[in-house]
Parts: structure tokens; C-alpha cells; sequence
């Protein structure tokens, strides 16, 4: 949290140049109670006392402030800052610049939530060598605690490679977004005898490489609850139903930002609709001249 004295930064701290944020609610009733800081064994310790994990997106520090403030137990740069910042359709053209830029803007204010950064498209999939230089730069230039990656047998070398560096690797199955022409766009995932046994094949090769955890995205809630349950990492559901070990969301959905969500995402607020109505108060006080008033103004 950024206001209590247990975890206020010091002044000189490097990491506290944004403005600070008040929590919303007293002290975060996360996992990890009692820890400055969520690290990567309380999310093994939660899934074993069957304490869910909350995790959601950020990309930029006010954001990642106010989510970490508000006592999310892990904040995920992921790379759908593609589609929900940057203005692309899909994930695919993220770069590795535009994860260091949003990891360590995300880093600098995050003081208790455990972090993650997606590693994009086109950064590890040629193998072991790519995806470890790129998770070195990931953690050397943003702060992350963790990095993500997609797939699951095939990504497998790869995990592994990260993981024997020190490195915590999320994985990710179901609906994987940078796999999303040959999935066939954003469908549920695993549906089907067989289908849900490459899953679970897909789920155990993760674990066995090394991961941390993985992410079960687009999956009947049948098979997310088995994966769960032969699973001894947590797994972090989004559209995956009730029965895993954390719940993700990316935060523009869940906090209404934009006119649609997709229809795993619960809007806890309208968020675009109250910053809509600020703009358009700001601009008729302008207008009016009511802004600004002797308050905002210097005087000789
Ligand atoms: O990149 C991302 O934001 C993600 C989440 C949707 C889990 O992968």
C-alpha cells in the first residue's frame, strides 16, 4: 500500500518519483498477510490454503498505483497493452520496448503486489537462447518479479531456460492472443474430450519446465477446475470460471474504460463514463470562465 508507514517508501527511495495514491479501503486483505511484499512463494502457500489470488493489467504508474494501493496481490504488464493502449487490434505487433516501458513505469510505484511482464510476440519463440535474453532484459531494465509466455508444450524449452536463470515464468493456455490466427480469434479453448486433454498435457509440460504458475484463459469451467486440481502451481483464470486458484482481469474491462467488455469481465465501475463527464465539465467551465477560479491563479 502506498499510505500506510509500513510500506511508505522513504523519501531518497528511487522508486517513489509519482505522486502516492490513497487506498481505497484500509489494509489489503490479500494473500501474503503480513509481507511488505507479495513474492513468489505466497502464491504457491495460497493455492495450498486455498486463498484465491487476485491479479490484474497495468500499464502505466498511476494506474499500477491505485491497483496496488487498493491491494491486488499481483499486477501483470501484459501485452495486451496492444490492444487496450496503444491502438493496435491485437497483441501481435507489441514490442519488447513497449513492455520495458510500461514494466518499468509499472515497477517504479508498485510497493506491494508481485510483478509480472508479458513477453510479446516475436521475442521467444525461436527458442531457449531468444526467450532467455529476452526475460534478462525484461527483469533487468523494468523491476518485474516474473515473466509471462503463451503455449504450453511448445514454449516448454523455454520456460525451462528462463526458469534455470532464476527468473519466475507465468505460462498461459486456453486462448493464447498471439496465437489468435490460427485459434481462429478469441474462442473458448479446450472444449471436447480431446481438446481438454491436450490442455491438461499442455498444463502439466508447464509446471514440469518450471513455471510459477499459469494463466487458464477461455476454458469450460470443467477443465479449469481439473487442470486446477492436478495442477500443485496456481492457476490464475480469466473466463475460466470459479474453480482455479486466482481470478485476472485486465483492468480496462473490469473498470469499465470503454463501451464493451468482453463477457467474462464483470464492470465494477464506468470509469469512461465518470472521466467522460470530467472532460466535458472542464471544457464548459473553461468555456464559461468558471475555470480557473482565484484558487488555481498566482498573484504578484
Ligand atoms: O496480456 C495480458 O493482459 C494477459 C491477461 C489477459 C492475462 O495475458
Amino acid at each position: 500500500m502506498a499510505t500506510t508507514s509500513q510500506n511508505s517508501p522513504a523519501p531518497s527511495d528511487p522508486t517513489s518519483g509519482v505522486r502516492s495514491v490513497t487506498s481505497s479501503g484500509g489494509a489489503p486483505a490479500g494473500i501474503a498477510a503480513g509481507a511488505r511484499r507479495v513474492r513468489v512463494h505466497h502464491l504457491r502457500q495460497a493455492k495450498e490454503r486455498g486463498e484465491k489470488i487476485t491479479m490484474l493489467t497495468a500499464y502505466d504508474a498511476p494506474t499500477a498505483a491505485v491497483i496496488d494501493a487498493a491491494g491486488i496481490d499481483t499486477i501483470l504488464v501484459g501485452d495486451s497493452i496492444g490492444n487496450t493502449m496503444l491502438g493496435h487490434a491485437t497483441t501481435l505487433p507489441v514490442t519488447l520496448d513497449d513492455m520495458v516501458r510500461a514494466g518499468r513505469a509499472v515497477a517504479s510505484v508498485t510497493q506491494r503486489a508481485f510483478g509480472g511482464a508479458g513477453l510479446p510476440f516475436g521475442t521467444y519463440e525461436a527458442g531457449p537462447e531468444q526467450a532467455l535474453a529476452s526475460a534478462v532484459r525484461v527483469m533487468k531494465e523494468t523491476g518485474a518479479s516474473a515473466v509471462k509466455l503463451e503455449g504450453g508444450r511448445r514454449s516448454a524449452a523455454q520456460i525451462q531456460a528462463i526458469s534455470a536463470a532464476g527468473i519466475p515464468v507465468v505460462g498461459h493456455l486456453g486462448y493464447t492472443p498471439q496465437a489468435e490466427n490460427s485459434l481462429g480469434g478469441p474462442r473458448v479453448q479446450g472444449r471436447g474430450d480431446d481438446a481438454a486433454e491436450e490442455l491438461s498435457q499442455d498444463a502439466l509440460a508447464v509446471q514440469e519446465a518450471g513455471a510459477v504458475a499459469v494463466v487458464l484463459e477461455m476454458l469450460p469451467v470443467e477443465v479449469a477446475a481439473r487442470i486446477t486440481e492436478f495442477l500443485q502451481i496456481p492457476t490464475i483464470g480469466i473466463g475460466a470460471g470459479p474453480d482455479v486458484d486466482g481470478q485476472v482481469l485486465v483492468w480496462t474491462d473490469m473498470a469499465g474504460m470503454t463501451d464493451w467488455s468482453p463477457r467474462f469481465a464483470r464492470r465494477y465501475a464506468e470509469l469512461g463514463r465518470v472521466l467522460g463527464q470530467a472532460v466535458a465539465d472542464f471544457a464548459a467551465e473553461v468555456r464559461t470562465g468558471a475555470f480557473p477560479a482565484a484558487e488555481h491563479s498566482f498573484q504578484q
